[in-house]
Formats: C-alpha cells, structure tokens, sequence
C-alpha cells in the first residue's frame, strides 16, 4: 500500500520536555503502595457515602447482599454491583445525587443520542478537585503557568468547555474560551491572541487546519506549541498527522461527565505512551464486557470506574462501555495508565461476522497518500448481507489516477488489517460534513 513520505510510519514520536519536579503535585509523587492505601480509604468513605444517601446504591448493595463494611481490601470492590447509564436514565434528573440540592454547585449533561441525557452534579468541593486534575493534567501535557490556553470544547452543558476552562486557570494559565464552531473566527483568534497550547477534539481541530488553509496560513507558523485532544477515539496515525502539519505536540486527555468530566486521566508530553489516570480521585478496573469478570492488568476489556473523592455523584463501579487495557504507570510511576481508548463497547460495528472500530479504518485512511483525513462510514444492507462503504475526500491535489489508487489501498489496507472487504468510495474535497465537537463517523441504514 502507498504511504505518504511526508508522514512515514515509522516517524520517530516528538518527546515533550519532563515535567519539573517542583510542578509535580503531592499525590503525583507517591509510591506505588501509597497510593493503594489512600485508594482503599477513600473507596470505604466513598462506599459508606454512596450506600448512605443514594437510595439507588443503597437498593443494588442490598440485593447483591454486601454492605460498605464489606470492604476491607481493593480487590473486595468486585464484590459490588456495578452502575451504567441506564441507572442514571432511571433516577433522572437528581435521583443519584447524594447530597442535597443546595450544596450543589454545577449541573452538566451528556446529550446522549439516544433516550434522556446523564446529568450529572459538583459540590464546590467538587469543581475544586476537578479544576486542580486538569490543571494536572494540562501541566502533563507541557502547560506552565503564564501560558495561553486556546478552549474550543463546547462551553454549556457539555464538560469539555468549562472542565478545561477552570482548569487552565487553576493552573495559572490565561484562558481564550472560544467554544466550538465559528471557524474563521477561531482562526483569526489564534492567529492574533498567540496561545501556547488548544483544547479541542481532534475531530475539530481538523476542520480549523482545513480553515487555516483555506485562509492562506500556515498552520505550523502559528504560537501553538501543544494540543489536548480527547472526547472521542482517535489513533497514533491522526497524532502523526496532527503534529505534523500543524508542528505541535499532540496528547490525549480522557474523560466522561458520569466520572467527572475531562481530566480523569491524561498522557504525559515526554512518553505520549498512553493516559495516567489519576489514581488518588479514581479507580479503574477492566472487566469482560461479556462475562463481567475483572480482568488482569495488561489484558484488554471494558473501563469501570469508581470515584474516590466525589460528592455530589458518586459512581461506583461505572461501566464506561470504553474499551482498553490498564498498564504500569511510565511518567507518573505511582498510577497505572489506559492504553489509548480503540472505541466503545457501542462502535463496535460487527460486519459479517467480523468486528470492526472506526479507528481501524482511520488508521488505514491516515496512513494513505491522496486522500484527505475525512471520512465517513456507511452501512447498508445489500441482499442479506451487511455492506459497509467507506467515503473518504481526496486531497485537492489528487488526480484520477492517485484516486484509483487510493481506493484500492484502503480496501486492500482494510481487508488485510480487519479482515473484511469494504467498498470505498473516493468523494471530491470538502463535501464530508465536518465535525464542530465530536465527530460521528458512522451512519448506520441497515433496515432503512
Ligand atoms: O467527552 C469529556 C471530555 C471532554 C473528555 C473533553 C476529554 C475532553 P462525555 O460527553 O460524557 O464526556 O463523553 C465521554 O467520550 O466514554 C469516551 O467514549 C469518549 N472519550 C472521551 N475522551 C476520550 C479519549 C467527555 N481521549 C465519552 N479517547 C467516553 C477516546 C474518549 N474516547
């Protein structure tokens, strides 16, 4: 298959400067064992207060016939029934906060794509803890105080505008809240503001490149130095890309508005090896999606979380539906991190048999010459068959010949990668819909 020489696979990955022992904080610091016994303290205060004043919890431990008391070591918390959205669903809108309302501070919500949106709650002590972990998070990522921080997360009920805002300025920074969309303006503020650093999802940030091109800038010319991207899937190929045509350093920061919001765990600049978790508020366990046995660190399922500091909502054993493995902490010793998320339990596209993520087919496209980094997945029904087409823009450079050839690579890179054979369908520039927050690549018309 063609490779564009611009970005070859085998690029060396940019390292950002370590973080200096002074920016560390405290609980950055500890060992390994620490860590554990604050976790397990945390977790029976956090399993007393959810048991306490959550009637939702207080119903599940009783019918699986544990009690807060039940928990004498970290291994005992899979002992506990687990939450999912759909508790949320149920106790919509307040039902599983477990303070009263007027020591909430902050409501958020997840628009959810289906059925009623999760929402969720902070207590001051909560927006508190929040603003410091992304603080942490964004000095991770190479942020120092003094430094503009460019947010395009939407501002509102979504977490990825205000988390990141208030956390910028807990770290010292000067914050541009920008929000999604207006693209040109967007542009023409980075170009005169001069910040250091953007927080926006990948998916977006795309878009603003396409702008800076269209307006005839060059965007490696700008201040940018790094970029924080998360809030969807997104691969080492779409990193290469991103910091190349822009020359920034780009990491990932994770989240979800049930566990807190952006900043529950984030890559550190100088390893880019995956994301930290930031273990003193938060404990990840991985589980069978199927089974729903914990699985062993290093093996590959489904995120849990539980909150260990948490107020107003705390989640105990929240099923993410994100699918990853946990490792040995890198940069940060005494936390473990998350392998990069590969996509939900809900992408996961099953095609004739085959299981298949968006981010396989972005991997593909990326690492393809000719076409642009848009695309789009479709399925349909052909016969009794599942069909899947994947539309990707050419590049406006792209000849007819450099379009054939595209076409052929990416079903042959697919087919070799994944195992299925897709059509690909080869679309003229900017036609794709472009992405102002998270992106949604798959357009399902299967019994349509
Ligand atoms: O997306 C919070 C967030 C905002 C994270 C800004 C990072 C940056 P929700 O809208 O509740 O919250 O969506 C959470 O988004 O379960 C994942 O499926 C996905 N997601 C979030 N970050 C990443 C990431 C915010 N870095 C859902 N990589 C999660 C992959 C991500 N998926």
């Amino acid at each position: 298959m063609t490779s564009d020489p611009t970005t070859p696979a085998d690029a060396p990955a940019r390292r950002g400067a370590p973080l200096p022992a002074d920016l560390l904080d405290d609980a950055e610091r500890l060992p390994q064992q620490d860590v554990r016994d604050l976790q397990l303290k945390r977790l029976q205060q956090t399993l007393h207060h959810a048991y306490d004043n959550v009637e939702l919890y207080r119903r599940k431990f009783d019918q699986a016939s544990v009690t807060p008391d039940d928990c004498r070591t970290l291994q005992d918390l899979a002992r506990f029934p687990f939450t999912t959205k759909a508790d949320l669903r149920e106790t919509y809108p307040f039902g599983m906060f477990a303070v009263p309302m007027s020591d909430v501070r902050r409501i958020h919500a997840s628009s959810g794509t289906t059925g009623r949106p999760t929402v969720v709650g902070y207590t001051e002590q909560d927006l508190s803890t929040w603003a410091d972990l992304i603080a942490r998070s964004i000095r991770a990522a190479g942020g120092r105080p003094g430094h503009k921080v460019h947010v395009s997360y939407g501002y509102g009920l979504f977490t990825g505008g205000l988390g990141a805002h208030y956390g910028a300025e807990r770290a010292g920074c000067t914050v541009i809240p920008a929000s999604g969309g207006m693209t040109a303006r967007q542009v023409q503020i980075i170009q005169d503001f001069e910040p250091d650093i953007i927080m926006v999802t990948p998916s977006y940030l795309l878009t603003l490149l396409d702008e800076f091109e269209r307006q005839g800038v060059d965007p490696r010319s700008t201040s940018l130095k790094v970029g924080i991207f998360g809030a969807e899937p997104w691969t080492e190929e779409m990193r290469r890309e991103i910091e190349e045509r822009m020359d920034i350093h780009a990491v990932d920061i994770y989240g979800l508005s049930e566990v807190m919001g952006p900043g529950v765990a984030q890559e550190c600049v100088e390893t880019k090896d995956g994301l930290h978790v930031w273990e003193d508020h938060f404990l990840p366990e991985v589980v069978d999606p199927i089974t729903d046995d914990v699985l062993a660190d290093g093996e590959s399922g489904e995120l849990v979380f539980t909150s260990l500091t948490k107020e107003a909502l705390p989640v105990i054993r929240y099923r993410t539906r994100d699918l990853t493995r946990l490792l040995p902490g890198t940069a940060r010793p005494g936390f473990r991190r998350i392998e990069k998320i590969t996509g939900r339990c809900d992408d996961m596209i099953i095609l004739r048999g085959v299981n298949v993520f968006p981010t396989q087919i972005e991997e593909v496209v990326l690492r393809t010459a000719g076409v642009a980094p848009h695309f789009q997945i479709q399925l349909s029904t052909r016969g009794r068959m599942d069909h899947m087409t994947v539309r990707v823009e050419a590049r406006s450079d792209a000849g007819p010949e450099q379009r054939d050839a595209a076409a052929r690579a990416i079903a042959q890179g697919v087919k070799d990668g994944v195992g299925v054979s897709v059509e690909v369908v080869i679309v003229e520039p900017e036609t794709l819909e472009r992405s102002v927050g998270k992106i949604r690549r798959v357009k399902d018309q299967r019994g349509a």
